[in-house]
């Protein structure tokens, strides 16, 4: 019986957890990278177009739309940037929604 009780909590433990986890994974969202851009990147780079701001860095839309700019090319830089930018230890979820919000900013 002791065995039963422990196996239902544990089982209400991992709904609740899979129910807070907001459910299926979703794909990388664009939107997301925007907030994260907004909170952790304005301080140096201008991350919207329509954003006046700091210029100390070069613009989001003219990093998306260097030709030199590949996905791996971005993401290792995020993972490991070289100073003086700071190393804001982002996780691979927010690097993938900020590489999908700089895929955005291409026409
Ligand atoms: C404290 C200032 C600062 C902050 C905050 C900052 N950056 Fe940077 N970033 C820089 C500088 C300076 C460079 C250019 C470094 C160089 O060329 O050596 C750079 C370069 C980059 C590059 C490479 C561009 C290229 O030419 O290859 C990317 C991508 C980038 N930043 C993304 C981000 C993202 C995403 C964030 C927010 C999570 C962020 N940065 C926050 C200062 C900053």
């Amino acid at each position: 019986m002791r065995r039963l009780a422990d196996f239902t909590i544990a089982a209400m433990v991992l709904v609740a957890g899979g129910l807070g986890l907001g459910g299926p994974v979703r794909a990388a969202d664009p939107q997301e990278g925007y907030r994260l851009a907004s909170q952790w990147c304005t301080t140096c780079h201008v991350v919207a177009p329509d954003q006046a701001g700091s210029d100390a860095a070069r613009p989001f839309d003219s990093i998306a739309n260097d030709p030199n700019f590949t996905e791996d090319g971005i993401r290792a830089w995020l993972v490991d940037p070289h100073p003086p930018m700071p190393n804001p230890n982002l996780s691979t979820a927010e690097i993938d929604a900020l590489i999908a919000y700089l895929k955005s900013l291409r026409p």
